[in-house]
């Protein structure tokens, strides 16, 4: 069922910043907005790497497996906090211990797969620049790794909200990948910021639903339909829409590389004779287009998605945006990220910061 319900306005402030222990957010759980949030998305800190001067602070542990353990601990009793579609992202990099790499992303992700969480992605962040490293024996590192998580759930086919079409809509890419390059930038305090908010948006187009349902907290799933038109991002599609026009072809040409090309077989088959063949016809205007087209006549089989509308749960008709949690939260990037997206958001902090 398509439907397009409208958003309620709820009046409630849309972010809240909380002092506490990410450590135990059981303690916070009564000023929860929610009970179930639907995404988190945290930098916490890295071992050894930076003193917040707090006894509860997390990242002073005496050996890396320590830290793993308290982390690994820590972000398993999240699972309390989320909602079944919700999925965590965590953004770690990894230190030198003595002389050698301590491991920390791979080790963090083995500890949580020992407790039945489930690895959906492992993004790496590229960065085009880095503080240069004063030994000669070492690369300078210009990678942090982003985990997305999902605890154990009742049922192991039990997925996890993600919305491709959110993010590859907006980034002007032709098909974002997991591998992300994106520069770190700079702090409201001008320092440079350990968590970029280009991640923060990425991770909650990607993750965080538009539309919950108010009755059963289900989020409405976005429907998309091939569309006619190409991806002006790709250069190639550009070429492709110009060699089109210089050859004079057709709303029918192009009706034929569909159904000859594509490899969905509902689109094909909307063109097809009946018998799931093309007709002589449709298979003389693709031959055409692909004499005038060469290599390009592929780029017309990619067609661009567009959004159609939205599948409901059938429930109810008022929905509101979704809801980030973020544990360390900081100088508050994600609940930047996610206000300036429409999301509301809740940030934890020993220290916390106003927005
Ligand atoms: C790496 S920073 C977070 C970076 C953040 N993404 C940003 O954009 O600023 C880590 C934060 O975790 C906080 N912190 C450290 N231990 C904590 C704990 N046990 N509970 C909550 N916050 C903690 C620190 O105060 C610090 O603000």
């Amino acid at each position: 069922m398509v439907v397009e319900p409208p958003v309620v306005e709820i009046h409630l402030p849309d972010h809240q910043i909380l002092q506490g222990n990410a450590k135990n957010l059981d303690v916070l759980s009564l000023q929860f907005p929610v009970q179930g949030f639907d995404v988190i998305l945290t930098s916490p800190p890295y071992w050894k790497r930076r003193d917040y001067e707090h006894d509860e602070q997390l990242g002073q542990e005496d050996t890396p497996d320590e830290y793993i353990e308290v982390l690994s601990d820590t972000v398993a009793l999240w699972a309390r906090w989320l909602a079944p579609h919700a999925s965590v992202f965590i953004n770690l990099a990894d230190t030198h211990h003595n002389g050698f790499l301590v491991g920390t992303p791979i080790l963090f992700e083995l500890a949580m797969r020992e407790k039945g969480w489930r690895v959906a992605h492992r993004i790496i962040w590229s960065k085009p620049s880095s503080v240069p490293t004063a030994s000669p024996r070492r690369l300078a590192s210009r990678h942090e790794t982003v985990l997305q998580l999902v605890p154990p759930r009742k049922k192991a086919t039990e997925t996890y909200y993600f919305d491709r079409f959110a993010l590859n809509d907006r980034i002007p890419e032709a098909e974002i990948g997991d591998v992300w390059h994106v520069a770190p930038s700079r702090g409201q305090s001008g320092h440079v910021a350990p968590f970029p908010k280009e991640l923060a948006r990425r991770i909650l187009l990607l993750a965080c639903p538009e539309r919950v349902c108010e009755q059963c907290g289900k989020p409405h799933q976005r429907q998309v339909e091939p569309s006619p038109a190409l991806n002006p991002n790709r250069k190639q599609a550009r070429r492709a829409i110009e060699l089109f026009q210089e050859h004079n072809l057709t709303e029918d040409h192009l009706a034929a590389i569909r159904a000859v090309g594509i490899s969905d077989v509902g689109m094909g088959k909307k063109l097809q004779n009946g018998s799931g063949k093309n007709s002589p016809r449709v298979q003389q205007l693709a031959d055409e287009a692909k004499q005038a087209l060469g290599g390009y006549f592929r780029e017309f089989t990619f067609a661009l998605k567009q959004h159609v509308g939205w599948e409901s749960c059938g429930c109810s008709e008022t929905t509101r945006p979704g809801w980030l949690l973020d544990p360390f939260a900081g100088s508050n990037t994600s609940l930047l990220a996610a206000r300036e997206l429409g999301f509301r958001a809740v940030g934890v902090d020993l220290t916390p910061h106003p927005l």
